[in-house]
């Protein structure tokens, strides 16, 4: 089972956590507010998303026509070319009026140019998921391009996170937004919004119990389709949401009936008929049409495949000529989405994007009139050329260092995400230390100061291919994998890190752990903004710890006082907690491993372990509970004088704890919000449920910090406040993110959604599903639409969900 765990994460940040059993968890869903210790930075990382650079672009669907469209260039970027732009909708001319009240609201009043396109889409721009509008502009001959851009909500409105999907129809803005679920763990924090733009006036359209995404408004405005998880839960599936179609009144999310079971990604080709996208039973994601019945007495629908399978398409976006859909698709061979156009009369596909450009293309859109097919895709994607729409962006690539908003208001506290991985604060809180991106290829120990203004490499495991000191000889020098820092003396700082082959790959693998030693003096000099001279190094020289034969040594954490090291050791056939008492070689000038001895013993795995600043307590992750699974919790031992208690568990299903600065609070990545968005609308995320949390040492309070579609985990704590951050980063390196890996098939599909599998069997669906409803989901297939829609249900003020029962 390690083994299985191990190597899935190898290439990820967290241990799969278990689902459902945790509703009975020991964090209670009280909320924690903490005290005056929430000062100072938390840097978290996201799997990829520094590299994400997505615009939104359009093309029209046909591409032959193009000369009939000369104004508008081949591909066309929409979005600004500098923030995180995606998910876009376009906003048809009956609603342009809306957006521009909206507008008038917040600015001066607007003379439209002759013609003009009105987006709807997600920014990340504000540190936080946001509903952004654009509205372009132009002269018939091109002159007086302007983009005016204006937010749908305040940032202290509920459900300022993560908007996906928004659509104006009808008068409204139908959109994903965050709701609190923190008395519910295992359970999505997603719900659908509908905002009367001109009063403000916003709704819950989902229930209570259920988790909606992608919502889709039907084209007259008055009727939704989402994709719902109902009262399932989060199970672990981590490659198919494996949602469930049902309809609701935009309004305000009464007459809500299931339409059919198994399917996702709804979008409405006319106020009758709509398509989805499912796995079918063969394996490929396929794309299927339904039909509202016109007569009462018809039966609901009938869902038809209609594409054949021999590769993936999904996220279909319908024509409103009903004449043709534009969806990605995922072709054998390829590792990129591209966006292909299906005849619905020949069945036939033709390519919009272009198989020859390198970059995957997202989640398309049809304009109202069809005329034009919207994407979203990273926009320095190499080799592909459009045409600039506001031709004066200039990219600013990935930053080192991102300001996030939190999703509850912190306000000492600085949250910023990390272009790196396993960060961790220097002693003085004013340098952070980090492996490069697993994606760049680097095999490092990276540092920044806290304004993230620049990088640099602080240790290159590349340059050395044999290790002097190691007995082994050739040490395997793998990637360098966690940082944590100690004081040895004034001058000279220690960098603690763990370097092999295959880290996560199996107990047996050569994994030691080092000390890299650094030049103080040299180092805060940087850190102050100063230049070094020439031989003003950084990096001294570096050591191994861990003695030959002693497996897999990780996660190694100093005591505050520098005299102990934490780590985790496969030594004994599992992986315990083991301390190693650190000796000064006073002739050598180096820490030495003075003698190890085992803190916890056990036939189960007991890793990330990390010391607290006030030396008091060890945290840590294990299965201790359930050895040999996938369950892993937060235990935290205490130690009185010499003497440590024995281990409690604080959390359930939750990894990577790390203390605050004041020793009081713990930082953790965990599922208990479940999945954010269907996981095939996003790049590759191996855990999309990871976000950040935070708790008291008990585990009884416990508070979310992040909210986003991605894998965020492994977070550090600083003590000092990270401020007027700078936009230097590695703008090479944009673009270089994964699409789907699971899409490929075949042993990768096992690798990243096997884990699914097997939470399903070890959690029996919860009681939602198992009696009545399920029953009644059955019954509702033979309903007709008329039946359906025409029941009216007052909307409860919390909605159940099943608002029959
Ligand atoms: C595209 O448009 C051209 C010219 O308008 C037309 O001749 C052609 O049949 C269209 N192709 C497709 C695949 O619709
Ligand atoms: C929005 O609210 C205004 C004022 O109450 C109302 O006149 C309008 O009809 C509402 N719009 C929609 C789409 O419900
Ligand atoms: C779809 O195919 C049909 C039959 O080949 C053709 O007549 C029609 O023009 C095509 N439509 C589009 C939009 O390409
Ligand atoms: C895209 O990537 C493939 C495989 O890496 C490569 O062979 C091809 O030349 C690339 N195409 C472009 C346009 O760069
Ligand atoms: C772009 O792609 C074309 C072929 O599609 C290739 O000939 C050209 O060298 C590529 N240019 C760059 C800069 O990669
Ligand atoms: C790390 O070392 C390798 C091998 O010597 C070298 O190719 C690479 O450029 C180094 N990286 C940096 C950032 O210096
Ligand atoms: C740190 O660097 C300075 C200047 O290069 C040097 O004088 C000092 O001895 C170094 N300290 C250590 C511990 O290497
Ligand atoms: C660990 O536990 C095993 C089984 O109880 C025992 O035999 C062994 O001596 C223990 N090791 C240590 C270091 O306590
Ligand atoms: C420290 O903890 C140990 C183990 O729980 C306990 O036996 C001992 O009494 C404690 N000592 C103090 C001073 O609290
Ligand atoms: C950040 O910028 C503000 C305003 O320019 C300035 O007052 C403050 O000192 C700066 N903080 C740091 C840490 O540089
Ligand atoms: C399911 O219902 C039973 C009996 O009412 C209850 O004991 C159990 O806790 C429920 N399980 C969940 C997961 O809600």
């Amino acid at each position: 089972m390690e083994h299985l765990i191990i190597h899935w994460c190898l290439v990820c940040f967290l241990l799969l956590l278990s689902t459902a059993s945790s509703v009975s968890g020991s964090a209670s869903g009280d909320e924690y507010r903490g005290g005056a210790g929430l000062d100072g930075t938390i840097a978290v990382s996201s799997v990829g998303r520094p590299r994400f650079c997505f615009d939104i672009f359009y093309l029209p669907p046909n591409l032959s026509s193009i000369p009939s469209h000369p104004e508008l260039g081949a591909e066309t970027r929409l979005t600004d070319g500098k923030s995180v732009n995606y998910n876009g909708q376009f906003v048809g001319d009956s609603e342009k009026q809306i957006i521009l009240e909206l507008w008038a609201k917040k600015e001066k009043e607007i003379n439209l140019g002759a013609k003009s396109i009105f987006l709807a889409y997600v920014s990340e721009r504000g540190g936080l998921g946001q509903v952004y509008f654009d509205i372009l502009d132009w002269e018939d001959d091109q002159s007086r391009r302007q983009r005016r851009t204006v937010a749908l909500l305040d940032t202290h409105e509920p459900a300022y996170a993560f908007q996906d999907r928004p659509t104006v129809a009808g008068g409204r803005v139908i959109y994903v937004g965050m709701r609190n679920r923190l008395s519910s763990i295992g359970r999505s924090w997603t719900a659908v919004y509908s905002r009367n733009v001109s009063t403000g006036e916003t709704r819950i359209l989902t229930p209570e119990d259920a988790a909606d995404f992608s919502p889709a408004v039907s084209p007259s405005g008055e009727w939704v389709i989402v994709a719902s998880d109902q009262c399932r839960g989060f199970h672990g599936e981590l490659c198919n949401l494996n949602s469930d179609l049902y309809i609701l009144k935009a309004a305000d999310g009464s007459n809500r009936r299931l339409l059919l079971k198994d399917g996702g990604w709804p979008s409405w080709a006319s106020d009758s008929r709509f398509f989805f996208h499912r796995r079918a039973d063969d394996g490929w994601w396929s794309i299927y049409e339904a039909h509202l019945p016109q007569h009462s007495a018809d039966p609901i629908l009938g869902a038809k495949r209609i594409t054949k399978g021999g590769f993936h398409a999904f996220t279909p976006a319908a024509s409103r000529t009903g004449e043709w859909l534009a969806a990605a698709t995922r072709r054998p061979g390829s590792k990129h989405r591209h966006i292909e156009i299906l005849n619905l009369t020949s069945g036939e596909w033709y390519e919009l994007t272009k198989p020859s450009v390198n970059a995957s293309h997202y989640n398309p859109f049809v304009s109202p009139d069809s005329a034009q097919v919207g994407y979203h895709r990273c926009r320095c994607a190499e080799n592909a050329s459009f045409e600039d729409w506001s031709r004066d962006a200039r990219d600013e690539g990935a930053h080192n260092l991102e300001r996030l908003k939190s999703v509850v208001g912190l306000p000492k506290i600085s949250l910023v995400r990390i272009d790196g991985d396993f960060p961790s604060f220097s002693p003085d809180g004013s340098v952070i230390a980090f492996n490069s991106d697993l994606n760049s290829g680097r095999k490092d120990v990276s540092i920044m100061p806290l304004d993230g203004s620049w990088r640099e490499e602080v240790f290159n495991a590349s340059k050395f291919v044999k290790n002097p000191h190691s007995s082994e000889g050739c040490l395997h020098l793998g990637k360098p994998f966690g940082t944590a820092w100690s004081i040895m003396e004034e001058d000279k700082w220690i960098l603690y890190s763990s370097i092999g082959e295959n880290i996560f790959m199996t107990m047996d693998a050569t994994v030691h752990v080092i000390a890299i030693y650094c030049n103080a003096t040299n180092l805060k000099k940087k850190a102050a903004g100063k230049k070094l001279k020439p031989g003003e190094e950084i990096y001294i020289n570096y050591d191994v710890l861990t003695l030959p034969n002693t497996k897999n040594n990780a996660f190694p954490s100093p005591s505050p006082d520098g005299k102990k090291l934490v780590f985790r050791s496969s030594r004994s056939g599992y992986s315990n907690l083991y301390i190693m008492e650190i000796g000064m070689d006073a002739v050598n000038k180096k820490v030495v491993n003075k003698n190890v001895y085992q803190l916890t013993n056990g036939s189960w795995t007991d890793t990330m372990c990390t010391w607290s600043p006030d030396g008091k307590w060890i945290a840590f992750t294990s299965n201790r509970d359930n050895p040999g699974s996938l369950s892993f919790a937060i235990y935290v031992i205490r130690f009185n004088g010499s003497e440590h208690e024995p281990a409690k568990k604080v959390l359930d299903d939750a990894v990577h704890p790390q203390f605050s600065p004041d020793s009081q609070s713990l930082l953790f990545t965990t599922n208990y919000g479940g999945l954010s968005a269907e996981p095939i609308s996003t790049p590759n995320q191996f855990q999309p449920y990871g976000e950040i949390y935070l708790s008291d040492l008990t585990g009884q309070q416990v508070q979310r910090l992040t909210f986003s579609p991605y894998e965020t985990g492994v977070a550090a704590w600083g003590k000092l406040r990270a401020e007027n951050l700078s936009s230097a980063g590695e703008a090479d390196n944009n673009c270089k993110f994964s699409d789907s890996m699971w899409l490929e098939g075949g042993t990768k599909e096992a690798e990243f959604c096997l884990p699914s599998k097997i939470l399903e069997k070890r959690h029996p669906k919860s009681n939602c599903t198992t009696d009545g409803p399920e029953e009644q989901e059955c019954q509702a297939r033979t309903l007709t639409i008329q039946q359906v829609l025409s029941e009216s249900q007052p909307l409860k003020e919390k909605q159940s969900c099943w608002a029959q029962q």
